[in-house]
C-alpha cells in the first residue's frame, strides 16, 4: 500500500496548475448516458474516482477511451442498467447514473450505498425526486430498482439543497414530457457546470432565483466540452502554501468561487488575490491573527470540502477558533491524527475548539478519506521532522499528481511503499 513520506519545514514557492474538477467532471460523465452519440469531455482529471466511475460506464455497456485528460465515451450500445455493489461500495457518486438511465431506459438497478466514513448519507432526496418525477423506486436484494415508463416534468421541492439530488434530478429532467420546476436546488458551481454541458448540448435547463425550470427535450447532441477547475483543489494547494510560509500562484481561468474560504484566511492575517485577467490565483502568507469561527454551509456558504484543510491551517495560528460543521456528522476524523502531531483541539457535538499551538511535530498519522487525508498533508508539511502518511488511496481518489505538483514548488514529499 502507497504512503507519504513527507519532511517539513520547507516553504513552498512558484506556480502551479489547477487540474480539472472532480465532483464536476462526475455528473457530467454519468450525463453522457443521455445521448445516443459519442461524447468528448476535455480536463478530465486522472483520478482514482473517475476511473471508477469510468469503469461503471463499460460495465452498463459503453465504449470509452481516456488519454491526456481526454475522456470520449460512446454510449449508443448499453447491454446493462446495473451499477453493482463491489463500484457503489468504493464510490458513492455512482448513484449518478440512477438519473440518466431511467430518462432513457426506463429502468435501473443500483446497488444501495450503505453509509461512509462521512457518515449515515442517506439518498432519500433523489429517491423521492425519481418519484415525483412518476419512477417507481423499491429496494430489493440490496439494490434500488427504480422503473419508468417514462419521466414526466413536476414541481420537487428537495427541502436541503443535497448537491448529489440536484445532480441526478436534473439529469434525470431534460429529456422528461413536460417542464420540472425544482426548488431548495443546491447552488453548487459544479452544478451549474454540469447545466452548461447539457444545454450547450441542447437541454432547456433554467436558473430563476427561486427555482431551476427544466423543459423536457426529445434528445441531446452532444458538444466537446472542457470540466471546469476545481476549487477544492485550489484551496488545497493555496492552503499548502500558506500553512510552510510561503506563496504560491495558481493558474485558474474562472471566476472566484472560493471567496468564503478566501475571506477566513484574510481574516487570519494572509493575503490571497484573484487577477482575473491574467487568471492567476496568489496565495501568500501572512502574520497569523486569531479567533476565528467558521460554519461549513451549502454554497455559498464555507464549504465542508475545505474546513479539514482550513482546521489544520487554524491549528497553528494565534489564539482558539471554533468549526462548526452543519454538513456530514463525521467530518472531523482528521483531528485525533492532527492531535498525534501535537495539535489542542476539543471536540464538542458538531463543533470543534481548536487552541492553536507554536509547531506541530511529526507522527505516522492515517488518511481517512479525500479532505482529511490533503488536511495531514499540510499538517506534515508545516510539521518538525518527518512524518508518514498511510492510506493515501483516500488523497488519490480526489488529487491529481499531489505529490508531483508540491514537489515542483519546493516540498520534500516521497510516495513509498510501506
Ligand atoms: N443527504 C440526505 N439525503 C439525500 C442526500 C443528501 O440526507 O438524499 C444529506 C447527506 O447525508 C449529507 C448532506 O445531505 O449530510 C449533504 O449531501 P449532498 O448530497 O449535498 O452531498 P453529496 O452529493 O453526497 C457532494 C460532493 C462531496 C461534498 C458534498 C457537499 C460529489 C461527488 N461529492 O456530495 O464531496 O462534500 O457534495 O458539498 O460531488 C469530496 O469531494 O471529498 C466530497 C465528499
Amino acid at each position: 500500500m502507497d504512503s507519504f513520506r513527507i519532511i517539513g519545514g520547507q516553504p513552498l514557492f512558484g506556480q502551479l496548475t489547477i487540474s480539472g474538477s472532480k465532483n464536476a467532471a462526475l455528473p457530467i460523465i454519468a450525463a453522457s448516458l443521455l445521448f445516443k452519440e459519442k461524447v468528448t469531455l476535455t480536463n478530465i482529471p486522472e483520478l482514482a474516482d473517475i476511473r471508477t466511475m469510468i469503469k461503471l460506464l463499460n460495465i452498463l455497456g459503453a465504449e470509452t477511451t481516456f488519454e491526456n485528460n481526454r475522456l470520449t465515451i460512446d454510449p449508443t450500445d448499453l447491454r446493462s442498467d446495473q451499477a453493482p455493489y463491489e463500484l457503489v461500495k468504493t464510490m458513492r457518486a455512482s448513484i449518478y447514473v440512477m438519473g440518466p438511465l431511467l430518462a432513457t431506459k426506463g429502468h435501473t438497478r443500483v446497488s444501495f450505498p450503505g453509509g461512509c466514513s462521512l457518515g449515515v448519507r442517506p439518498i432519500d432526496i433523489h429517491l423521492k425526486g425519481f418519484e415525483k418525477l412518476g419512477a417507481s423506486i423499491e429496494v430489493n436484494g440490496g439494490d434500488i430498482v427504480g422503473k419508468a415508463k417514462y419521466l414526466k416534468g413536476s414541481e420537487i421541492n428537495l427541502g436541503f439543497p443535497s448537491v448529489g439530488a440536484t445532480c441526478n434530478l436534473i439529469m434525470a429532467a431534460v429529456l422528461a414530457k413536460g417542464i420540472t420546476k425544482m426548488k431548495n436546488f443546491a447552488k453548487e458551481p459544479e452544478i451549474w457546470d454540469l447545466v452548461e454541458f447539457l444545454n450547450r448540448s441542447g437541454a432547456k435547463i433554467m436558473r430563476k432565483e427561486e427555482y431551476i425550470e427544466i423543459e423536457g427535450v426529445e434528445a441531446l447532441s452532444p458538444i466537446e466540452y472542457s470540466v471546469m477547475p476545481d476549487r477544492i483543489e485550489l484551496g488545497t494547494l493555496g492552503a499548502a502554501a500558506l500553512i510552510t510560509g510561503g506563496e504560491i500562484k495558481l493558474k485558474w481561468q474562472h471566476s472566484d468561487i472560493i471567496s468564503s474560504f478566501r475571506e477566513k484566511l484574510e481574516d487570519m492575517g494572509h493575503h490571497v488575490h484573484l487577477d482575473e485577467e491574467e487568471g492567476i490565483y496568489t496565495f501568500k502568507a501572512g502574520k497569523m491573527k486569531g479567533n476565528i469561527d467558521v460554519r461549513t454551509l451549502p454554497y455559498p456558504g464555507f464549504p465542508t470540502d475545505l474546513q479539514p484543510l482550513l482546521g489544520v491551517l487554524l491549528s497553528l495560528n494565534k489564539g482558539t477558533s471554533h468549526i462548526h460543521e452543519t454538513i456530514f456528522e463525521n467530518r472531523f476524523m482528521w483531528v485525533p491524527e492532527l492531535e498525534r502531531m501535537g495539535a489542542d483541539i476539543h471536540k464538542e457535538g458538531e463543533s470543534i475548539i481548536i487552541n492553536g499551538v507554536k509547531t506541530l511535530q511529526a507522527a505516522p498519522i492515517m488518511a481517512s478519506d479525500i479532505r482529511a487525508g490533503a488536511s495531514l498533508v499540510l499538517a506534515a508539511l508545516a510539521a518538525k521532522g518527518e512524518t508518514i502518511i498511510r492510506r493515501i488511496y483516500h488523497i488519490d481518489r480526489g488529487y491529481e499528481n499531489l505529490e508531483k505538483k508540491l514537489s515542483s514548488v519546493g516540498a520534500k514529499i516521497f510516495r513509498e511503499k510501506i
